[in-house]
């Protein structure tokens, strides 16, 4: 059974409240990607999120809030986080820091950790949807684990159905990667995830970030796992010139020729158009008549520092650690 997609107007707002409410899953957009929503108090809701997604249940989720009043009751704020909510909230920062006991979150959503991933999203219908609710919801990514995040409500449609009880559509999403997910629980701030807050803003607000390597063998964040966002055709990275059957993954004014075809990520060199452009990009050419995606490089800046690492997943990933079979 295909899900309802409807506009994400005032009414389809209530209706999506009222769901989420009784417990069922509303996917709705946010300025980053398409989120999974369930109320993050309900243990049934939360648990629907992770058979959904078919995700491990050692991955925690991330709980949205409208806002810091509504994120306090929650978790343990210090100054530092505080600062951090005031700043870049509402926005693409996900903060983790010490749960509250109290606070009444399942504990399935922190997949047993003392700590909680909380965000207070931009976009106006997140807004409003959080609002109507009343409650704080968790919203992974409306993916299927493992494969690249939906930036359409189509994209939602074609990966999650009979799980999820209604759509809302607000087109596609401004930002189009996923949040920064820092790590407040410390003495220095850790960057879990790089995302649609830049490092240098947050060092520029907090001062010295560790950024741990998150490669195969020490996953910071559960989730970061190497072989996330993974389109079915192979990846290839830094390309600078044709392989048989490749299409390309253009950036800036020039792209070298021979390839199958060329679609840009931004022609002008711009990582926020290209961070915008990317995962529908990758879906639009994971297509079994090409014989992989070749991407040219991408300046390890800003955005670009997300919008390497997702492409590194998508690089890393190996047929046999993928979402689903691989096609022949
Ligand atoms: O932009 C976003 O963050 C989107 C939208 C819907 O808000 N959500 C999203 O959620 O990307 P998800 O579940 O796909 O990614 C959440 C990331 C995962 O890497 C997870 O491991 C990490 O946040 N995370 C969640 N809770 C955590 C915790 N308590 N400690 C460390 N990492 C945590
Ligand atoms: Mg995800």
């Amino acid at each position: 059974m295909e899900p309802t997609i409807v506009r994400a107007s005032d009414s389809a707002i209530t209706r999506a409240a009222r769901l989420l409410r009784g417990g069922e899953l509303v996917a709705f957009p946010t300025e980053t990607v398409y989120g999974l929503g369930g109320d993050a108090t309900n243990d049934t809701a939360v648990a629907r999120i992770f058979a959904a997604k078919v995700r491990p249940r050692f991955n925690p989720l991330i709980v949205h809030v409208p806002g810091l009043a509504e994120a306090e009751p929650l978790a343990e704020f210090d100054e530092r986080a505080r600062m951090a909510a005031r700043h870049f909230w509402p926005g693409a920062l996900t903060l983790v820091l010490p749960r509250r006991t109290e606070g009444g979150l399942s504990f399935l959503a922190s997949a047993g950790l003392d700590t909680v991933a909380l965000r207070a999203p931009r976009h106006p219908v997140a807004q409003s949807l959080l609002r109507a609710t009343g409650r704080p919801i968790a919203a992974p990514s409306a993916n299927r684990s493992g494969r690249v995040s939906p930036t359409t409500a189509a994209h939602v449609a074609s990966e999650l159905s009979e799980s999820v009880a209604l759509i809302l559509d607000a087109g596609p999403c401004p930002v189009g990667l996923e949040s920064t997910v820092l790590d407040l629980t410390g003495p220095v701030p850790v960057l879990l995830r790089p995302g649609g807050v830049t490092l240098e803003e947050l060092t520029d607000l907090l001062g010295a970030i560790e950024t741990p390597q998150t490669d195969a063998d020490a996953p910071r964040a559960p989730g970061s796992l190497p072989s996330h966002y993974a389109p079915d055709l192979p990846v290839r990275l830094n390309a600078l010139e044709a392989r048989p059957g490749e299409v390309l993954l253009a950036f800036g004014p020039e792209a070298p020729s021979g390839f199958a075809d060329v679609l840009w990520l931004s022609r002008t060199g711009d990582l926020a158009e290209a961070a915008a452009n990317l995962f529908a990009l990758l879906r639009q050419l994971d297509r079994p008549e090409f014989s992989g995606i070749a991407v040219m490089p991408i300046p390890e800046r800003g955005l670009g520092r997300a919008i390497n690492d997702r492409l590194r997943r998508a690089a890393e990933a190996r047929p046999g650690n993928r979402g689903r079979p691989r096609r022949s």
